[in-house]
């Protein structure tokens, strides 16, 4: 058992309190993207809920636990995702839900933070400008501020996709999207409990490799600036107490090009039918990258989000041809084509 700060029994609890409306998402082999992939790829569905991600997890548990104690308000900054669930949480609960977020996020996602009833704060700068605001607010107001990945239950909620995994499995290995840490401290935490086995490498773009240097190196590393169209993992501030908990169940974290990554969330349309954020396409990315790690094996990779503007969804996809595809013969019956 690693001893990260999550634990696997409040992790099971925590499926008690979810809305069911984010549990048990669809996970199944994906066999289209196989061809262009070259290996066995399953994917987890984390966009279809009302959020359309899978902060929801996390922020279901954050807000009982606040509607328990009788609290009225809370305070977050988001890259936009987590923003949207704390109001979705909140707003069931009548909880006031107030949400830091950068003026450069995604209209989409902060469109929605407004429209779920969440007072929506702009700062004139990036996530970790809105982590700063966000602190302010709540130390002013004396409300809760919640901070994604430190905050236990963020890590915990995402947790509870790995138990999913866990009971659909085996898989060789899980690609997790890696921003400030939740979901694959969770996922990972559940993995190495229970399916020691599977290999967990998190993904995040090279625009944006704080956390995924501070793994390789094992100390906290920051970077000045972030340049990457994967909005929900742009951190520049990994938190210490993630990256201790990260050194314990990630097998890897590999860095993926923004190129790859429009390329995988292409892949996903046209062969998955999926409409997805830049973030939920690192998995595919990875692979893209590095073929021959994975081909034989069984990969499973998380879609975990969906919130995209649609201009530059649709700037980014037409811009990318799918790469060539040959046909292959299997055998009278056969009509398989792989890339060269
Ligand atoms: C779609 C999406 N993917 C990945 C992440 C990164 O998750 P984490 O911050 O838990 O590492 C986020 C964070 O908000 C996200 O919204």
């Amino acid at each position: 058992m690693p001893k990260t700060r999550l634990d696997l029994a409040r992790i099971r609890a925590a499926r008690q309190v979810i809305d069911p409306v984010f549990l048990d998402t669809p996970l199944y082999r994906c066999e289209a993207l196989e061809p262009d992939l070259g290996c066995a790829v399953s994917v987890k569905l984390e966009t279809a809920n009302p959020v359309r991600s899978f902060k929801g997890r996390g922020t279901e548990l954050v807000a009982s636990g606040l509607a328990e104690n009788g609290s009225r308000a809370v305070v977050c900054a988001s890259a936009g995702n987590l923003g949207q669930a704390l109001a979705w949480s909140g707003r069931g609960r009548g909880l006031y839900v107030t949400v830091v977020a950068s003026r450069f996020a995604p209209a989409a996602k902060l469109d929605r933070i407004r429209a779920l009833g969440a007072e929506l704060e702009l700062v004139d700068g990036d996530f970790d400008m809105a982590r700063e605001r966000a602190a302010a607010i709540a130390e002013r107001d004396g409300v809760r501020l919640v901070e994604d990945s430190l905050d236990v239950e963020t890590c915990e909620g995402a947790a509870t996709i790995g138990l999913e995994l866990v009971d659909a499995g085996p898989f060789d290995a899980v690609l997790i999207a890696l921003g400030g840490g939740a979901m694959a401290t969770g996922v990972g935490h559940v993995l190495k409990a229970r399916a020691p086995g599977v290999e967990v490498i998190c993904v995040q773009p090279g625009g944006a490799p704080a956390m995924t240097l501070s793994w390789r190196r094992r100390q906290v590393v920051t970077t000045d600036s972030t340049d990457t169209i994967a909005d929900g993992v742009a951190g520049r501030r990994p938190i210490p107490a993630v990256l201790d908990d990260l050194l314990l169940v990630a097998d890897d974290a590999v860095l993926v090009r923004d190129a790859s990554i429009i390329a995988g969330m292409r892949l996903l349309f046209d062969h998955a039918g999926l409409v997805v954020e830049p973030s939920a396409a690192l998995g595919v990315a990875a692979i893209l990258e590095d073929p021959d790690r994975f081909a034989g094996r069984h990969v499973v990779t998380i879609v975990c989000g969906g919130n995209v503007d649609v201009d530059a969804y649709h700037r980014w996809i037409g811009a990318t041809p799918l790469p060539p595809i040959r046909e292959v013969d299997h055998g009278p019956e056969s009509h398989g084509r792989v890339s060269p």
